[in-house]
């Protein structure tokens, strides 16, 4: 029997291609009589455009055209409303507003990349500035929205006699409060935004890195003014995303508009600094938690207030208490507060575990100020308040197991060696802590369609418009079709990334494995249903004439009457070169459940007594995300995810100019992420407990068509929540020093 791939560590099928420098990236396409396009950003946060001087920069060698704002040659339409989040809320170079530092104010076009450059560095501009709303204390102050999910943004629940959450927390033994304040950052891909538009008439071929390959399509040709079906999206190789890549931004649309004007291919690749402004980041936030408990830490109030950055030009709904404060223990009193600020900045976007990673900072930080408080141990504090059923829905889970991570994750970490009492251990000049910290992301199964196709040569294709943003959807793609038709993997050709294949699953919110994998098993059985059908009425088949329900499908091959063929047997035979048929899923899963993955993280830093560094030394990750598909690859995006979640804690921040409305970071050199030197070997264990209810109903392994696939849960974003109050968590511990402020920096710790 063909073992299934299901679950054991796979290469990526496009691996060889990515080291040898052969896969392209959407920069990376060729097209005949391409022009090269530059951009030119506002160095003011608010105003108007008085003009822009584009005379030397027209005279500039190989300038084919300088383009400003209000620039009428470019016409870009607003977009509708059911699709505003999928871009920001204004069109470029169609008026003289300038709404943050670091728009759009003017392109150049020119025969090469490196004239169109030059010739943008001539370009100047001048305003009639105003003042910029940049303080989160400045601006008018609104509710913020429900979830993406329809999650209400405000949750109250309260216990029956129990006026208010203060009244709560006031009755309660011990209150922790704490107050926290999280600066800009961003989700540096490293890939920089990049758009080759090449119109055909009225139709256009789009090469751009897009997490919703259908949105990204569909929102482009509003900006276009052309109908859905003539912008075609192609986003095979992407360089990164984190919710970076959701929206369609001011560069391609632009990049096309400029194609269609031009009567030419053009491209247009933004520069890192120009990334830092024109492709978003994670709005800077305030929070506020306060735990009410009793003496031996079972929590009876829970409150989670925060004010976060909404910025004018369009923006992120964060919603810091969502999945974290909401969801992860168990209390009979609960409210979440978000608040957003109208601010004069950057669009903001979803990033990495979007409202998760930032609530959970705040929340599982509090826990371990409580832990401290009541003198109980961390996990012993989670497993007292662990939560059965959601505590603002009453449902019980699909399936969970964070008390399993808990406990593995102590054992493999030796958490019980552990003294309670910080700045206990010193080793030289460094002070040794450790520290821990839950996790929780929600899973939403999305509509996802998939192509299944059957060759006279025995391969199989599997198509379906998912982008791979490096996570590895190629790979689960190829692995879920070897696993549903029983075929060896090297015989499953994957196809995404092109809108032009049917519409697959978003590539957000950890989602696109499982939305993806149940519908690749429906359609190989129905694809394998229509090859019987085939086999019975072709009359060059030597079944004609049977009945199909005689037919056995197995590993490839039909069994019936006492004959067996492989499917390309029996199509060669046929003189059919293929059989396919299309499933889709509408998404959504039985509402009686709460679908969440969840892990326990466990970090050992040292600090520098002198010197105030703190380096992560040790790291445990567990996590609960049901059914493994890609072992590699799903311990790779963990490992992403802790390595994110490190980063957090100790180097990411971009400092804002209150006065300016700048950004102060613009490169990778004063934008710090974590280097291999930052990184510990980091131990992550899967516990692959399929989810029953999420994906459907289980296979055995026994299924005609294979079923070992299911029951997959999302993990790409699991390995950041929380994993920055892990590290935070272990500083306090080896310092005493409580850092509500992210970055921990140096100077927090001396
Ligand atoms: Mo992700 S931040 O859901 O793209």
């Amino acid at each position: 029997m063909t073992a299934s791939p299901v679950g054991r560590a796979t290469d990526r099928v496009e691996g060889r291609l990515k080291v040898t420098g052969a896969a392209r990236y959407s920069a990376d396409h060729p097209a005949q009589g391409t022009a090269y396009a530059h951009v030119v950003t506002s160095t003011i946060a608010r105003g108007t455009i008085t003009g822009v001087d584009t005379a030397a920069a027209l005279a500039a060698p190989g300038v084919l055209r300088v383009y400003a704002a209000p620039e009428p040659r470019l016409r870009l339409y607003p977009v509708a409303e059911q699709v505003r989040g999928f871009s920001e809320n204004y069109a470029p170079l169609q008026d003289a507003d300038v709404r943050f530092h670091g728009q759009i104010i003017a392109m150049v076009v020119a025969e090469t990349s490196e004239q169109a450059r030059d010739a943008a560095a001539l370009v100047t501009a001048t305003y009639d500035a105003r003042p910029p709303r940049t303080s989160l204390a400045d601006g008018p102050r609104v509710e913020a929205g429900p979830s993406t999910g329809g999650t209400p943004s405000a949750v109250t629940v309260l216990a029956p006699g129990t006026d208010s959450i203060d009244a709560a927390l006031a009755a309660s033994d011990v209150v922790v409060e704490a107050a926290f304040h999280q600066p800009v950052q961003h989700h540096v891909a490293m890939e920089p935004q990049a758009t080759l538009a090449v119109w055909n008439g009225d139709r256009v071929t789009v090469h751009a890195g897009a997490q919703i390959p259908a949105a990204y399509a569909l929102v482009l040709s509003q900006r276009l003014g052309v109908l859905p079906g003539n912008v075609q999206l192609i986003t095979r190789h992407v360089g990164g995303g984190f919710g970076g890549r959701v929206p369609v931004w001011s560069d391609a649309p632009l990049a096309a508009a400029a194609a269609r004007e031009l009567g030419r291919p053009v491209k247009l690749v933004l520069t890192r600094e120009q990334v830092f402004t024109l492709a978003g980041h994670r709005s800077h936030l305030t929070q506020t938690v306060r735990l009410g408990a009793s003496n031996d830490g079972i929590l009876n109030a829970v409150s989670h207030e925060s004010v976060a950055e909404m910025p004018a030009s369009g923006g992120w709904n964060l919603l810091p208490a969502h999945s974290s404060s909401d969801t992860l223990y168990s209390t009979p009193n609960l409210r979440t507060d978000p608040h957003q600020v109208i601010l004069d900045l950057p669009a903001s976007r979803a990033m990495r575990g979007p409202n998760e990673a930032p609530g959970a900072f705040a929340l599982e930080t509090a826990m371990d100020e409580l832990a401290i408080a009541t003198g109980v141990d961390p996990v012993e504090l989670r497993l007292r308040n662990y939560a059965t059923v959601g505590p603002a829905t009453g449902r019980p889970w699909s399936s969970k197991h964070l008390d399993e991570c808990y406990r593995v994750g102590a054992r493999r970490f030796g958490w019980s060696e552990r003294d309670a009492a910080p700045r206990a251990r010193v080793d030289g000049q460094w002070l040794l802590g450790t520290g821990m910290a839950s996790a929780v992301y929600p899973a939403t199964l999305h509509p996802a369609n998939v192509r299944v196709r059957l060759l006279d040569d025995d391969t199989a294709v599997v198509s379906t418009a998912i982008s791979d943003l490096g996570t590895g959807g190629w790979t689960m793609v190829a692995i879920a079709g070897a696993d549903a038709l029983g075929i060896p993997l090297e015989r499953v050709t994957p196809e995404i990334g092109d809108t032009a294949l049917p519409q697959g699953a978003p590539a957000v919110g950890s989602s696109a494995t499982h939305s993806t994998v149940p519908m690749v098993v429906q359609a190989a059985r129905d694809t394998i249903a229509e090859l019987k059908r085939r086999a019975v009425t072709d009359a060059g088949s030597p079944w004609h004439g049977t009945d199909a329900a005689d037919l056995r499908y197995e590993r490839g091959s039909l069994h019936g009457h006492g004959r067996s063929m492989t499917f390309g047997q029996l199509l060669t035979t046929l003189g059919a070169p293929g059989v396919d048929a299309t499933a889709a899923g509408p998404g959504g899963a039985p509402a009686q459940y709460g679908y969440h993955s969840f892990g326990a993280h466990f970090c050992e830093v040292r600090v520098n007594r002198f010197t105030g560094e703190a380096r992560v030394t040790r790291f445990t990750t567990v996590a609960d995300v049901g059914r493994i598909i890609n072992a590699r690859a799903a311990r790779s995006q963990l490992v992403g995810g802790v390595i994110f979640g490190i980063g957090h804690a100790l180097l990411e921040e971009n400092p804002l100019e209150l006065d300016t409305g700048r950004l102060a970071a613009s490169t990778l050199a004063d934008y710090l992420v974590p280097v291999h030197a930052d990184i510990p070997d980091i131990d992550v264990h899967l516990l692959d407990r399929p989810d029953p209810v999420l994906t459907g109903p289980l296979g055995d392994g026994d299924e005609e068509v294979g079923t070992r696939s299911l029951g997959a849960r999302g993990l790409g974003e699991i390995g950041t929540v929380g994993s920055a109050a892990a590290v935070g968590n272990a500083v306090f511990h080896a310092t005493g020093i409580r850092v509500r402020d992210v970055p921990i920096t140096p100077d927090k710790l001396l």
